[in-house]
Protein backbone atom coordinates (compact mmCIF):
# COMPACT_ATOMS: atom_id res chain seq x y z
CA UNK A 1 0.00 0.00 0.00
CA UNK A 2 1.69 3.52 -1.06
CA UNK A 3 2.49 5.39 1.69
CA UNK A 4 2.10 9.26 2.35
CA UNK A 5 4.00 11.60 4.41
CA UNK A 6 1.73 14.27 5.89
CA UNK A 7 4.26 17.05 7.46
CA UNK A 8 3.08 19.49 9.68
CA UNK A 9 3.34 23.29 10.18
CA UNK A 10 5.92 22.34 13.22
CA UNK A 11 7.99 19.78 10.93
CA UNK A 12 6.68 16.63 12.51
CA UNK A 13 6.01 14.07 9.87
CA UNK A 14 3.23 11.17 10.19
CA UNK A 15 3.92 8.49 7.32
CA UNK A 16 0.52 6.57 6.20
CA UNK A 17 -0.47 3.53 4.26
CA UNK A 18 -2.86 5.02 2.25
CA UNK A 19 -4.98 2.98 -0.07
CA UNK A 20 -4.78 2.80 -4.00
CA UNK A 21 -8.18 4.86 -5.39
CA UNK A 22 -8.56 6.97 -2.28
CA UNK A 23 -6.77 10.47 -1.67
CA UNK A 24 -4.56 11.69 0.07
CA UNK A 25 -7.26 14.32 2.18
CA UNK A 26 -9.29 10.85 3.36
CA UNK A 27 -5.54 9.11 3.75
CA UNK A 28 -5.24 12.16 6.49
CA UNK A 29 -9.30 12.38 7.74
CA UNK A 30 -9.12 8.35 8.19
CA UNK A 31 -6.09 8.81 10.56
CA UNK A 32 -6.98 11.95 12.67
CA UNK A 33 -4.17 13.52 10.92
CA UNK A 34 -4.06 17.34 12.22
CA UNK A 35 -4.44 20.19 9.53
CA UNK A 36 -6.75 18.58 7.27
CA UNK A 37 -10.25 19.94 7.75
CA UNK A 38 -11.87 18.86 4.44
CA UNK A 39 -15.46 20.30 5.16
CA UNK A 40 -17.18 19.39 1.94
CA UNK A 41 -16.30 15.89 2.37
CA UNK A 42 -13.92 15.71 -1.15
CA UNK A 43 -15.71 17.93 -3.36
CA UNK A 44 -13.69 20.19 -4.73
CA UNK A 45 -15.48 23.52 -2.47
CA UNK A 46 -13.75 24.19 0.47
CA UNK A 47 -10.08 24.18 0.39
CA UNK A 48 -9.70 23.01 3.76
CA UNK A 49 -7.98 20.10 2.43
CA UNK A 50 -5.14 22.46 1.19
CA UNK A 51 -1.84 21.34 1.06
CA UNK A 52 2.04 21.87 0.04
CA UNK A 53 3.30 19.12 -2.26
CA UNK A 54 6.42 18.48 -1.19
CA UNK A 55 8.95 19.71 -4.40
CA UNK A 56 10.57 16.82 -4.84
CA UNK A 57 7.29 15.11 -5.39
CA UNK A 58 5.30 17.67 -7.42
CA UNK A 59 6.13 15.94 -10.97
CA UNK A 60 4.65 13.12 -9.77
CA UNK A 61 1.48 14.61 -9.90
CA UNK A 62 -0.97 15.07 -12.86
CA UNK A 63 -1.79 19.11 -13.18
CA UNK A 64 -4.79 20.50 -11.45
CA UNK A 65 -7.96 20.33 -13.39
CA UNK A 66 -9.46 23.88 -13.84
CA UNK A 67 -12.53 23.10 -10.56
CA UNK A 68 -9.21 22.60 -7.97
CA UNK A 69 -7.35 25.26 -9.96
CA UNK A 70 -9.91 27.74 -9.12
CA UNK A 71 -10.44 26.63 -5.39
CA UNK A 72 -6.95 26.88 -4.80
CA UNK A 73 -7.56 31.15 -4.84
CA UNK A 74 -9.34 30.91 -1.85
CA UNK A 75 -7.32 28.55 0.78
CA UNK A 76 -6.99 30.30 4.10
CA UNK A 77 -2.70 29.93 4.09
CA UNK A 78 -0.81 31.65 0.89
CA UNK A 79 -1.24 29.91 -2.38
CA UNK A 80 1.89 28.44 -3.43
CA UNK A 81 3.07 27.14 -6.83
CA UNK A 82 2.52 23.76 -5.09
CA UNK A 83 -0.41 24.15 -3.40
CA UNK A 84 -3.16 21.20 -4.01
CA UNK A 85 -6.33 20.27 -2.69
CA UNK A 86 -5.50 16.37 -0.82
CA UNK A 87 -8.80 15.56 -1.71
CA UNK A 88 -8.30 15.92 -5.43
CA UNK A 89 -5.00 14.00 -5.36
CA UNK A 90 -6.02 9.84 -6.20
CA UNK A 91 -3.81 7.69 -4.64
CA UNK A 92 -1.48 5.47 -6.72
CA UNK A 93 1.06 2.93 -6.54
CA UNK A 94 3.06 5.48 -8.27
CA UNK A 95 2.61 7.84 -5.03
CA UNK A 96 4.51 5.70 -3.04
CA UNK A 97 6.67 8.14 -0.76
CA UNK A 98 4.28 11.78 -1.49
CA UNK A 99 5.40 14.11 1.07
CA UNK A 100 3.13 16.43 1.71
CA UNK A 101 3.47 19.54 3.62
CA UNK A 102 0.10 21.17 5.80
CA UNK A 103 -0.43 24.39 5.76
CA UNK A 104 -0.38 27.06 8.78
CA UNK A 105 -4.27 27.40 8.68
CA UNK A 106 -7.21 25.97 6.95
CA UNK A 107 -10.17 27.95 7.96
S1 LIG B 1 -12.32 18.53 0.96
FE1 LIG B 1 -13.26 20.35 0.31
S2 LIG B 1 -12.00 21.01 -1.30
FE2 LIG B 1 -11.06 19.18 -0.64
Amino acid sequence: MPKITYVSVDETARTIEVPVGTSVMRGAVFNDVDGIVAQCGGNAQCATCHVYVDEASADRLDAARPDEDHMLDFTASPRRDTSRLSCQLTVTEDLDGLIVHLPERQN
